[in-house]
């Protein structure tokens, strides 16, 4: 391979490249982001955890349509008791690997973010990451926190109370303008942002079967469809708040990563690609954006990132 450095700095932690495993996706298990960290990923995050356990919505939960993934799994999580125990081991397997392990949290009120960060400061994670955008459970919890700036900021602020550690705010493009609820979760004390999560809710409908293809009837969209969304986002908050941002939404190639790098991310997020690439979708990407790199004369990413805000 070329000679490009792919690695980037995340809130002081050095990545050997800018490819995050996105929440929710493989990250159920230790074994599962260990096997993530081995091929390819720079960090790894769990899969969104509340305090209690939650079995999510019934199957099926996840089905793939020609723009990508429409998915309702509802935050199935085992509980953040259950969870210290899975981020720890998490730890153990990926620390070796040089891969950081993102904590996702979630909560129903505002103080319930904190709560949870509180027992998975037993764990250690090297990351949070406050999950205030899921589309998928507005029936229980109502809007997302991610829809309101005093509620984003909310939840940030109950999280960033109970750790020092680097806390990344998961922003939803379901909103009339980002850049607000970007503005209030900085001042809240947030380290980073990750934009964006699913959009939607959405709906497909089986035809034939007279009914919608998901048994919880709406769930977010991924994939695809939604990366000119994802990097406008990106665009607009990389221009709003100096603080780092994880582009991810359709990031399904090395050049897709690219584009996130030049809207203005400095790490990308990749989930829905696992279903459509498979398991090596990583090492792929990191292939392809090095030989994008030596084509173009980069000799590393943060040489690219912002690049189309011009100068
Ligand atoms: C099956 C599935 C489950 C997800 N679960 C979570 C989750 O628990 N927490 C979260 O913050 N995002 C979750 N997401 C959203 C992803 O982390 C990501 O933001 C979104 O899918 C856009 O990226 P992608 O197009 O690369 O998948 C989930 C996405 C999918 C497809």
């Amino acid at each position: 391979m070329s000679g490009v450095d792919l690695s980037v700095e995340l809130c002081g932690v050095r990545l050997r490249n800018p490819f995050v495993l996105a929440a929710g996706v493989l990250g159920t298990s230790a074994a599962l982001l260990e096997r993530v960290a081995r091929a390819g990923a720079a960090a790894v995050t769990s899969k969104s955890c509340g305090l209690l356990p939650r079995l999510g919505h019934p199957n099926p939960t996840v089905i793939p349509w020609e723009g990508g993934l429409i998915n309702a799994v509802g935050l199935a999580n085992p509980g953040a008791t259950a969870m210290v125990a899975i981020l720890r081991e998490a730890k153990a397997r990926c620390a070796p690997l040089g891969v950081p392990v993102v904590a996702s949290v979630f909560g129903d009120v505002a103080e319930a973010f904190g709560e949870v960060a509180r027992v998975l400061e037993e764990a250690e994670p090297d990351f949070y990451e406050v999950n205030i955008s899921c589309p998928n459970v507005a029936a229980e919890f109502g809007s997302p926190f991610a829809a309101d700036p005093v509620q984003a900021a909310a939840a940030t602020a109950a999280v960033r109370q109970v750790t020092r550690r680097p806390i990344i705010v998961k922003l939803s493009a379901n909103v009339a303008d980002v850049r607000a609820v970007a503005r209030a979760v900085v001042d809240a004390g947030a380290d980073a942002l990750a934009a964006i999560n699913t959009l939607g809710p959405g709906m497909l409908i089986d035809i034939r079967a007279r009914a919608p293809v998901l048994a919880n009837g709406v769930g977010g969209l991924s994939g695809p469809a939604i990366r000119p969304v994802a990097v406008r986002c990106v665009y607009e908050l990389s221009a709003t708040v100096s603080v780092p941002i994880i582009g991810m939404g359709g990031v399904s190639s090395g050049e897709d990563a690219v584009e996130m790098i030049m809207a203005g991310a400095t790490a990308v997020g990749v989930g829905s690609a696992f279903y459509y690439r498979g398991m090596d979708v990583l090492n792929a990407m990191v292939a392809e954006m090095a030989a994008f790199m030596d084509e173009q004369g980069f000799a590393r990413v943060e040489e690219m990132r912002g690049l189309a805000h011009g100068v």
